[in-house]
């Protein structure tokens, strides 16, 4: 059965495309990506033979749909979107056409595909699915006190954040509208090997590296919850194998840390990791700049409902995940190539 996963060559869908070569070696898998700046072939080249790459917008309706009658796609795991907070409050409108348009157009496709009229399958698709990645930004921002969980009401800050939303509510309409077989995620911050440079772990290990100030935004005390990547790729690969259609799923690892203290727990690996020669420790570096606008305070996720229901755990400690991290993006930033 072919699986599509869309976005499957940026940080988190490379992940999971090879988590998933790896589980099912003998299956092929599709990959719709645009190859926007923030996508990599590189990192799959070691399941390359069990790929195939086609390139082109999720938003190009002629396109999505041929790739679902070439390849009969019977299952999809939605992550292409524009992700970056900061690209989204200097260009909003292209968050709402990948974002929104682009879930939209593979919705669509999907049901055109799968459906014979509302809440009617065709024969042979009754086990179709659509899995769309979502992020825990939806819900807004917390005070010093509370969790998000599936019932939290939708509050979304940045224009990032609001493009999400409305990508969740289309995949909820198209559950109860059409019957369309979907399955939502929200997940808390990923971190891990290939993430695109201008995110905040990779920022901080290659300012540090360059020895150059290290940028944190305000006084530091923003908090998220750090999920580490497989560890979310594990719980998509749950929730696309067992998740209860129309759900949606929380995924976090009441990990919470604020910016400033991830800065500094980065700054003591290097110090042992890769001391500088003129022993001067790494956090002297840590330098604050201008807030960004809109900065939400604290997320925080409760993932009950996907530890109880489906027995989803995440394996990897903060300290291993963060160790894996730093020494992956040392040897990228030392020009070491490695897959
Ligand atoms: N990284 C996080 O911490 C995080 C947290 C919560 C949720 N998410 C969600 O997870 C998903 C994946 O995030 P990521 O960090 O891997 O993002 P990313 O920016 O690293 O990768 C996005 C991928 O989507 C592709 N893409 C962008 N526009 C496209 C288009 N119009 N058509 C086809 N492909 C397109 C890009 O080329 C890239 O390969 C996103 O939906 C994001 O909202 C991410």
């Amino acid at each position: 059965m072919t699986i599509l996963i869309t976005g499957g060559a940026g940080f988190i869908g490379s992940h999971f495309v090879r988590q998933m070569c790896e589980t099912y070696p003998n299956d092929r898998f599709v990959i719709l990506d645009v190859m926007t700046y923030a996508a990599s072939i590189d990192y799959l080249a070691p399941v390359q033979s069990q790929i195939t790459l086609v390139r082109g917008d999720i938003s190009d309706t002629e396109l999505v749909g041929r790739v679902f009658s070439e390849w009969d796609v019977r299952r999809v795991v939605h992550f292409a979107a524009e992700s970056h907070v900061d690209n989204s409050v200097s260009d909003p409108s292209l968050f709402v056409r990948t974002n929104v348009v682009g879930t939209q157009t593979l919705l669509e496709a999907a049901r055109h595909r799968w459906m014979e009229s509302p809440f009617v399958c065709r024969a042979g698709y009754e086990s179709s699915r659509f899995v769309h990645v979502s992020t825990d930004e939806v819900f807004g921002t917390l005070g010093n006190e509370g969790v998000f969980n599936e019932d939290t009401p939708y509050a979304p800050n940045s224009p990032y954040s609001a493009t999400k939303a409305g990508a969740d509510f289309l995949v909820r309409s198209y559950f109860h509208t059409f019957g369309l077989p979907v399955v939502t995620t929200n997940c808390s911050n990923n971190y891990g090997p290939h993430q695109h440079d201008e995110k905040l772990i990779p920022t901080i290990i290659r300012s540090a590296l360059n020895e150059h100030p290290i940028p944190i935004y305000g006084t530091g005390e923003n908090i998220r919850d750090w999920l580490f990547v497989g560890d979310h790729c594990s719980g998509i690969h749950r929730v696309l194998t067992d998740g209860r259609l129309g759900q949606t799923y929380l995924i976090g690892t009441r990990n919470e840390w604020n910016n400033i203290t991830i800065a500094q727990t980065i700054c003591q690996i290097l110090d042992i990791y890769r001391p500088r020669v003129d022993g001067k420790k790494y956090d002297e570096l840590i330098t604050f700049v201008s807030d960004r606008p809109g900065h939400d305070l604290r997320y925080a996720i409760d993932p009950s409902k996907i530890e109880t229901e489906l027995g989803w755990r995440p394996v990897t400690s903060f300290a291993d995940g963060l160790r894996t991290t730093v020494e992956w993006y040392t040897d990228k930033y030392l020009y070491v190539t490695r897959s």
